[in-house]
């Protein structure tokens, strides 16, 4: 069947208190309405259509994709008005669904289920809820069709005590729906021209409303504070992590760890707490992520222990490494297999490989740093002369002593010895020791500046 999909962002999301448009507020690192779109890409919809607001510019700006397209809503005259300005965006064939720029949990699984629903007929996505208020509440006629949809503020006290709600969301034949929509009136307690009201014009034309209840209604959550952003995050999260465990990946607690993107675990992959999973990140099999890490665009080799309190980002770590604690791998580096990085070492667009180490405070930028290279305590490759960035080349079985800079560009040929504290600013040669400490002098007896009476 051929889909039409309106989402509807134009209102103001007072109560955000933000300058952002509420729908590009950010659940599990995107727009809450990126996360819409991607629900009725399940749809395969020939058109998703965004109904934005004043202000709403940025809206556009923040999405794009081939079948995008966009209508403003000026002024907010209600949710038949707006998807009314949508209207002119939309082929007459099959159906139209209508979704909420702030309801980002709805699944597309769901909404498959609505549009089955809707071949000849109007679907409305409901839920029973506990406390109902603030909903428009579902009215259903004596064969237990829904009759009709009214507004809490319309409704009488016996309406009011309905439980099953409207969620917003729903399906609608397009031909039809234009048609109803141009006979919208506004006259009711808000004054606005409610979608909710086609239900009552498609009975008149004798089009059977469905109701296609969700099973779970945190899935429509309505987002309109930063508390219920947050509360709609934790519910995002907890299901990522229930479908890791599910995977079989241990995590320490699945209420302490916050994917915002795609991760993706071998066997026997061991996360503690407090962990942050950004982009893509890909974790091979008994590797294990120490508490408090942040991982962006990282993939992690099988067997490699990152121990707590490192930052990587757009990095590829091989096989059987150790990193940290206390690392920062930043954009560009390559480490193969068996690389250690100890505390307070940092690794910029620097490839490093088998076995060799920088175990402590030390940093490595732009580098390649060949197999078996000892990089002692201290040592600081100076990249960057303050116009432009060099490269260091340290060859294989290297050793290079504590608190070394080596002043780029510069080459450390195999086998080289640096001696601590030393300023490398030309070639070390295979096989040679480089010192280029000051040496020592020694008074003996040496008596101290005294402070004066
Ligand atoms: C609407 C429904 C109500 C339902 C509730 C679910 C109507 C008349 N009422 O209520 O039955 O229980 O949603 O949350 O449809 N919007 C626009 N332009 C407008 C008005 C709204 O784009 O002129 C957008 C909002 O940005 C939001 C959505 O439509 O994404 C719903 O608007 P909101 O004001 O939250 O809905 P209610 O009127 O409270
Ligand atoms: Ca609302």
């Amino acid at each position: 069947m051929s889909v039409n999909v309106v989402i509807l962002a134009a209102g103001q999301g007072k109560r955000m208190h933000s300058q952002l448009p509420k729908v590009l507020h950010t659940l599990a690192g995107r727009s809450m309405i990126a996360h819409v779109i991607e629900a009725a890409d399940a749809l395969a919809p020939r058109t998703v259509c965004v109904v934005y607001g004043h202000g709403g510019d940025r809206v556009r700006e923040a999405l794009s994709g081939a079948t995008l397209s966009f209508a403003r809503q000026e002024p907010q005259l209600g949710t038949g008005h707006a998807v009314q300005q949508a209207l002119p965006l939309l082929s007459d064939a099959g159906v139209t669904v209508v979704l909420y720029g702030d309801v980002p949990l709805i699944r597309g699984e769901t909404l498959r289920r609505l549009v089955a629903a809707s071949a000849d007929s109007v679907a409305v996505l409901t839920a029973t809820l506990e406390d109902p208020s603030g909903y428009g509440r579902i009215v259903r006629g004596d064969h237990g069709g829904v009759r009709e949809i009214v507004e809490e503020k319309d409704a009488s006290d016996s309406q009011k005590a309905i439980r099953e709600i409207n969620t917003g969301l729903m399906a609608l034949p397009t031909a039809r729906l234009r048609g109803w929509l141009a006979r919208l009136g506004n006259d009711n307690a808000q004054q606005e021209y409610y979608l909710t009201d086609v239900v009552k014009l498609a009975r008149e034309d004798r089009v059977a409303v469905q109701a296609v209840s969700v099973t779970d209604a945190s899935e429509t959550l309505g987002v309109n504070s930063r508390a219920q952003l947050a509360q709609v995050e934790r519910l995002y999260q907890r299901d990522h992590a229930n479908a890791l465990l599910e995977q079989g990946v241990a995590l320490a607690d699945p209420a302490r760890i916050d994917v915002r993107g795609s991760l993706t675990c071998g066997t026997d992959v061991f996360i503690d707490v407090n962990c942050i999973f950004e982009g893509v990140v890909s974790v091979g099999d008994g590797a294990h992520i120490g508490a408090s890490c942040v991982l962006k665009n990282v993939s992690v080799g099988p067997g490699t222990r990152i121990e707590p309190f490192c930052h990587l980002d757009s990095a590829v770590i091989g096989e059987r490494c150790r990193i940290g604690p206390y690392a920062r791998i930043r954009p560009g580096t390559r480490l193969a297999e068996d690389v250690h990085i100890g505390n307070f070492v940092e690794v910029k667009a620097s490839e490093i490989a088998a076995g060799s180490k920088a175990n402590h405070l030390a940093y490595i930028g732009d580098s390649t740093v060949g197999r078996n290279v000892n990089i002692g305590a201290g040592t600081i490759t100076c990249n960057y002369d303050g116009a432009n960035k060099h490269r260091t080349i340290i060859e294989d079985d290297v050793f290079i002593g504590s608190d070394t800079q080596l002043v780029a560009p510069v080459i450390v040929r195999q086998g080289a010895t640096i001696g601590a504290g030393a300023t490398i600013t030309r070639e070390v040669p295979s096989g040679a020791l480089a010192l280029t400490r000051v040496k020592q002098s020694t008074i003996e007896g040496w008596k101290r500046p005294q402070k004066k009476a």
